[in-house]
């Protein structure tokens, strides 16, 4: 069995974590979060987004947020929807953002209000701004193993989506299984039609893990190349438009999971646990740091 050596773990707890959250955190705790993200050796955090307050009210301080954040100590990235996010990333001099399409029509509708052309054009012409800014863009699509409103999804449409983010200018793909319906043996599926025509250093996975699973399709997908996680410190959140999805994969288990493997990381698991227990009390869930039993998978 063939794995990489070291991986790259993208935090998404404070944007895909704190959007779902029925508690809502001020700027400050917020801040506090991110910053021990960093300190615990998280080098990539997905600080926010510039989404409509309208649709995402959790996520409405962002700005604030990322005023505050220092740039030293890793790199904030921000979820973008639309031009007007991609103004509100600049004014908070953001050097990454993230756009997000999806694979099903369904579900581009429910969460940004426009299909998937629609929403490749409008992504393409944020993209190309950023790059006149200096800004990285990163690309998700969503449901790339089902959909909470059409069911299934073609493995070449996620392909063809993936395709169209990168001619675009996404450096990075990330695909989310929104709802965590995803098997090892879907995720090896899915991941052979994408690896047809991309490689894997340009590919992430994003699993929540609501049937919990997401584990066991990381580590299909370490087998398969993939080196880039997505994941969300205390396994916080969802999608606001994905009803009875669960968080994401918990950080703390990717760790666990990379250590039994011995591929490297860069990240303090102690300190991991302590940032796990305290946001975890502070919004009233059991910590994800005392509950390793997902992680003993080999
Ligand atoms: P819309 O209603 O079609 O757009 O929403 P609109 O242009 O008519 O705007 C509506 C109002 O929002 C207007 O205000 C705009 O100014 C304002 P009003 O005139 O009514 O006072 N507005 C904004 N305000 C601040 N920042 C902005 C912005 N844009 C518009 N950027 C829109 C379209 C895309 C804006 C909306 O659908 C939206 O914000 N959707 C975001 C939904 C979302 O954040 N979902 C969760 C993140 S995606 C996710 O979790 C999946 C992922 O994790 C991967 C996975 O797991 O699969 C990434
Ligand atoms: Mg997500």
């Amino acid at each position: 069995m063939s794995l990489p050596k070291a991986v790259r773990i993208v935090e998404v707890g404070p944007r895909d974590g704190l959007q779902n959250e029925s508690v809502s955190l001020d700027v400050a705790t917020k801040v506090e979060l991110i910053h021990g993200l960093a300190d615990a050796g998280l080098q990539t955090i997905e600080a926010g987004s510039f989404v409509s307050p309208k649709w995402v009210p959790q996520m409405a301080g962002s700005d604030d947020v990322f005023k505050q954040l220092n740039p030293s100590h890793a790199t904030y990235t921000a979820l973008i929807p639309n031009m007007r996010g991609l103004e509100r990333a600049i004014e908070c001099n953001v050097k990454e953002i993230a756009v997000f399409a999806a694979a099903s029509e369904a579900f581009s509708q429910k969460n940004i209000n426009c299909s998937i052309d629609e929403s490749l054009e409008k992504f393409k012409a944020v993209t190309q701004k950023a790059k006149e800014h200096n800004i990285a863009v990163r690309g998700y699509i969503s449901c790339v193993s089902g959909c909470p409103y059409q069911g299934d999804v073609d493995h070449t449409k996620v392909s063809a989506v993936a395709q169209y983010l990168l001619e675009m200018g996404c450096y990075e793909i990330s695909l989310g299984d929104t709802i965590g319906v995803a098997t090892p043996d879907s995720i090896e599926a899915l991941l052979t039609e994408i690896l047809k025509t991309i490689e894997p250093e340009k590919l992430a996975v994003h699993l929540h893990d609501t049937y919990g699973q997401a584990i066991a399709n990381i580590k299909q997908s370490l087998i398969m190349g993939i080196s880039i996680i997505d994941s969300s410190v205390a396994g916080l959140g969802g999608c606001p438009y994905a009803k009875g999805a669960s968080g994401n994969v918990a950080t703390e288990h990717v760790i666990q999971l990379l250590n039994e493997l011995g591929i490297e990381h860069g990240i303090n698991l102690e300190k991991l646990n302590t940032i796990s227990r305290t946001i975890s009390q502070k919004l009233g869930h059991p910590a994800a740091a005392d509950n390793g039993s997902k992680s003993r998978l080999k």
